[in-house]
């Protein structure tokens, strides 16, 4: 056997960590870094290696995995009908104005008949049924493309394999659509496997189901317990079925699963009933619902109605308030962010709340302190609505104690003791040291974020470690950090030093909307870092831009304009920036990504139109098209509204397409 030398040894132990990453970051985060071919490259050339010296398989190497494709993902899965998204509501007037649409829509005066049914917290999923068998299951994606995940769906106990005979005769391509998910008892028992076997438990049930169903190895997913309730259908010709409730039907009789609590309902009143029951039963179901689906029961109604942008004009979804729980404020800390401000953190005693468990509560500055009245010991409502870390609603007054205390706003920075001031027009207090080790600590692990520089491994209490130890004064000194200084720091061992340092070197190779995003600029977050990237292409573009040309920019605006300029204006900025290419990180040249639906296509108005012109300028330039004023041979739609005049006939002769405000919705 030819023995492997130590070169490739050290390759394949760093393609299976890179393999690793990527699995995770793909599955575990839904979030992937790398192109398919690029990762494909990788996995290849690990194969190869594998081949080569089989000596060198180990069990645990990502080409081991049981029933993973060659490439070790999902194949591709086109939906024959886009899975379009809904439309929201939150509150009963705004039902009732989705309501009053659907009947101007339909020109009627009647109630609508409507089928009510939960929207289950769970993944969208289609099942492709070819002459009554279960072909092709696939996963939403975007929409359009979803991934092939069939061998994992046939693990689901509720799902048919076979439809009866009667059904694939008159529907010999059936496609059926339901939602995924997981019960919370489910849940709770996978949990405590998990942390038996020293596993992080899953956050709710959601995230349970997704990661289940997108496991490589059909046999975990098997073991989910996974439940899927159908909930819709498509097909070449829907002959027979007239509504969404003989749609129900039909499921139904060929065995799928279909949630209890659908219904149908008359009118705004009606459908209000049945939210409000809905909202009360939810605590006492075994499974998540984030609000009730409403759907326009008759299909011939579906069809006059159509779709905009993408989701359906005959249907939406009207989600439930967020959910208040009650607990207790046992302290309050006061936090200092990478850009100086102090923000007062309510730390509670652990609740569950929308599926997650929450021991902080962010308090946002002394107005929002002192608007809340809040006393240490007070019970309190909580609520997640969207963000991660919670809001505080009120304090429940009867329950605080006699001489409970108002925690007191520090006077000083709570990190570097300088004196704290309330900028005018400004909610919050800032501590304006920018030596200052909790703003340093802030900006260092923004820096190495995900969304930035991306350094695996620096983490918060790294940053804090590193800046303690006065090896980090700026972000820009982690790029020549050495595995000498780093071991003497607490709990460092060798390898954690090198993956490290490995992960450092590796970032240097970055691209430039992470190389701005990373800087911190106050205001610059991913999306106005890649617009600065797209619009300037290179960082000495961006560095040298004057105020006049970014605040002219859409998205950016003269706030942040004013920061960008300042923050290239200090000098140790300068100096960080300076430190970095000498340590070789890497400025690249960026090139523009027109995405979107209608790059490279260029358009013309005319005519009146429901909106401004400039509105419909906005929607086309924002989806990658070009607007421009005068017609020619190059011009590939003419936007045509009421009393055109010349351009229209010119549009004609030049045999340029001629389309209406509908028709560029649906483009769109
Ligand atoms: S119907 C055209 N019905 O909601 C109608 N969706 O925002 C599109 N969902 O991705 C879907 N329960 O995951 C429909 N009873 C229900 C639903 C439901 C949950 C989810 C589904 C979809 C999302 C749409």
């Amino acid at each position: 056997m030819v023995e492997p030398d130590k070169k490739i040894r050290e390759e394949l132990s760093r393609l299976r960590a890179e393999i690793n990453r990527h699995n995770q970051l793909y599955y575990r985060h839904d979030n992937p870094e790398i192109s398919d071919a690029a990762y494909d490259k990788l996995y290849d050339r690990l194969l190869e290696i594998e081949h080569e010296f089989p000596q060198l398989i180990a069990p645990d190497s990502p080409s081991q995995r049981v029933g993973a494709a060659p490439s070790g993902r999902f194949e591709p899965a086109v939906h024959r009908v886009p899975m379009l998204s809904l439309q929201k509501v939150t509150t009963g007037e705004e039902f009732a104005e989705f309501d009053r649409r659907v009947k101007e829509f339909l020109e009627t005066e009647d109630d609508i008949e409507y089928v009510t049914e939960p929207k289950l917290d769970g993944l969208a999923v289609e099942l492709v049924y070819e002459n009554g068998i279960f072909v092709n299951g696939s996963t939403r994606g975007d929409g359009t493309i979803g991934e092939n995940i069939t061998a994992n769906l046939k693990t689901i106990e509720t799902i048919p394999l076979r439809l009866s005979e009667s059904t694939a005769a008159r529907y010999p391509l059936l496609e059926v659509r339901g939602e995924v998910f997981m019960r919370r008892s489910t849940l709770d028992t996978l949990n405590r496997t998990l942390e038996e076997q020293g596993v992080p438990p899953l956050a709710n049930p959601r995230n349970a189901a997704a990661g289940s169903l997108r496991q490589l190895d059909p046999t975990v997913t098997a073991g989910r317990n996974l439940i899927f309730h159908a909930y819709g259908i498509s097909a070449t010709d829907l002959e027979g079925l007239g509504s969404q409730s003989a749609v129900i039907e039909l499921l139904e009789h060929e065995q799928f699963e279909i949630n209890e609590s659908i219904n149908t309902a008359k009118g705004v009143e009606q459908v209000a009933t049945t939210f409000a029951r809905l909202d009360e039963g939810r605590d006492s179901l075994d499974y998540d619902i984030d609000g009730m689906v409403i759907k326009v029961n008759r299909f011939d109604q579906q069809e006059v109605l159509g779709q905009i942008s993408r989701a359906p004009r005959w249907a939406v979804a009207w989600k439930f308030a967020a959910e208040q729980v009650e607990t207790v404020i046992e302290d309050v800390i006061f936090s200092v962010g990478r850009t100086g401000a102090v923000t007062p953190v309510a730390k509670l005693k652990p609740v569950r709340v929308a599926g997650a468990i929450v021991s902080n509560a962010t308090l946002h500055n002394q107005d929002e302190l002192e608007r809340l009245d809040i006393h240490l010991g007070d019970h309190v409502l909580i609520q997640r609505a969207g963000d991660v870390i919670p809001d505080v609603v009120e304090v429940i007054l009867d329950k605080r104690q006699p001489r409970a205390q108002r925690p007191k706003f520090p006077k000083n920075c709570p990190s570097c003791g300088s004196g704290l001031v309330r900028p005018e027009n400004e909610a919050a207090h800032r501590c304006l040291n920018v030596a200052c080790p909790a703003q340093l600590e802030g900006r260092l692990f923004h820096f190495a974020s995900k969304g930035g520089f991306d350094i695996e491994g620096l983490g918060g209490k790294l940053a804090y470690q590193l800046i303690g130890e006065k090896l980090v004064t700026d972000p820009g000194d982690i790029f020549s950090l050495t595995s000498e200084q780093l071991l003497l720091l607490e709990l460092m061992a060798e390898k954690r030093v090198a993956n490290l340092l490995d992960a450092i070197e590796r970032s240097k190779k970055t691209e430039l909307p992470k190389l701005i995003y990373a800087l911190g600029i106050l205001g610059v977050g991913e999306a106005a870092a890649r617009l600065l990237a797209d619009e300037f292409g290179t960082f000495d573009n961006l560095q040298s831009a004057d105020i006049e040309r970014l605040e002219q920019l859409r998205g950016i605006g003269p706030v942040i304009a004013r920061n960008i300029v300042a923050f290239f204006a200090n000098s140790g900025n300068r100096q960080m920036i300076s430190k970095m290419r000498e340590a070789g990180v890497a400025f690249p040249k960026h090139q523009a990504t027109q995405q979107g639906q209608l790059s490279g296509k260029s358009f013309v108005i005319t005519g009146t139109l429901s909106r401004p012109r400039n509105y419909f300028k906005n929607l086309i330039e924002a989806a990658g098209g070009k607007v421009s004023s005068s017609i020619s041979a190059s011009t590939n739609f003419l936007l045509c509204g009421e009393n055109p005049g010349s351009k229209r006939e010119k549009a004609h002769k030049l045999g340029v397409e001629i389309i209406t405000e509908a028709q560029l919705e649906d483009f769109l």
